[in-house]
């Protein structure tokens, strides 16, 4: 901080603003699963799960995870179709292949999440965020974690516009405000802040514990800070899938054609092997949404004989399989396959 006149008001704010945050959030704190303990892993497979990912969305398939892998060597023990399962309906599966990677990385060398920050961010899928949130959480190391929630609440108590692309100004204002004795505590009550009082419209800075330290209320600029983001724009996608229905409750899918999700197990996609429309064919629509693409999905159901799915099973591009009732609940199952084969019951 430099020896400007504001800067020292600043300095002196610190303390008092830090204060009356933990204060609040020892008070307010909820009992979220991951808080329990500070455990490593539980921290580790909790802030991976939270980027991208409301609360709400996390909170049960966090408990289900964990039931299924209690421990990183559990978690490196297992396949990754069992991984994906486990993580089905929270999306961007790609955390869940590099988490997996790192836990197998991990206990291969019989090593823990490591303490320091380089060799954290050594790990397959471990950012900036989670490298500072899982260090600071549960180990206590000194390192401001900054995610969305963060980068709102500290451009609202310093006045602040987006960060750049390297992340400042927000960057070294949150190491700077970072509470040295209580870092995890501090990063998790900053993001509670965020999450429950300093949203993103209509902010309650009534019940706001630090709004006497924060320059964008005292300046009745609450609302002008962030700034708006220009929304990234949104592509719209018309395509088909075909859901192969086999006899006994059995899909047939296939993984690696359809571009958005290359790696999980969808009906076929635009498949250029099949015979055209059919009498018992059920058509509908459903739509979706994978980060930037809004999709439009014209999804035809299909009934076929043992002798039919059996010769389709060959074709194709990617890999197909015919799965069984209790072979489909061991596999990732995205948002996507679920719909497509709910509409088509
Ligand atoms: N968002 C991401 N990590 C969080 C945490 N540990 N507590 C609350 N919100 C979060």
């Amino acid at each position: 901080m430099g020896a400007t006149g504001s800067g020292r008001v600043r300095q002196r704010h610190v303390e008092p603003l830090r204060r009356a945050l933990l204060d609040w959030y020892d008070e307010v704190r909820r009992a979220l699963p991951w808080r329990a303990d500070a455990d490593p892993y539980r921290v580790w497979v909790a802030e991976v799960m939270l980027q991208q990912t409301r609360i709400a969305v996390v909170e049960p398939v966090y408990q289900s995870f964990l039931q299924a892998f209690p421990t990183q060597q559990d978690l490196a023990a297992a396949s990754e179709d069992e991984v994906l399962s486990q993580w089905s309906g929270l999306g961007y599966y790609e955390r869940a292949r590099s988490l997996h990677r790192a836990a197998q990385q991990l206990s291969s060398q019989g090593a823990e999440f490591p303490r320091e920050y380089a060799a954290a961010r050594n790990l397959p899928g471990v950012g900036e965020y989670t490298a500072a949130a899982v260090l600071s959480i549960a180990y206590g190391e000194a390192h401001a974690a900054v995610d969305g929630n963060v980068i709102r609440v500290l451009s609202r108590l310093r006045r602040l516009g987006l960060p750049g692309s390297d992340g400042e100004p927000h960057g070294s204002v949150a190491e700077e405000m970072l509470d040295p004795v209580r870092p995890g505590d501090w990063n998790q009550a900053i993001m509670e802040l965020g999450e429950t009082v300093c949203l993103p419209s209509s902010p309650e800075c009534g019940r706001c514990p630090v709004s006497r330290y924060c320059e964008a209320f005292c300046a009745g600029a609450v609302d002008r800070h962030p700034p708006t983001k220009p929304k990234p724009s949104i592509e719209k996608v018309e395509c088909s899938m075909v859901v192969l229905r086999a006899e006994r409750g059995r899909f047939m899918l296939e993984r690696g054609v359809f571009p958005y999700l290359p790696k999980m197990w969808l009906p076929l996609y635009e498949p250029g092997d099949l015979p055209d429309q059919r009498s018992e064919d059920v058509v509908r629509e459903i739509r979706h949404a994978i980060t930037r693409w809004s999709f439009l999905i014209r999804v035809v159901d299909r009934p076929l004989s043992e002798k039919q799915i059996r010769r389709i099973a060959r074709g194709g591009s990617g890999e197909r399989r015919i799965f069984n009732p209790e072979q489909l609940q061991g596999i990732g199952r995205s948002s996507l396959l679920e719909k497509a084969l709910d509409v088509s019951k």
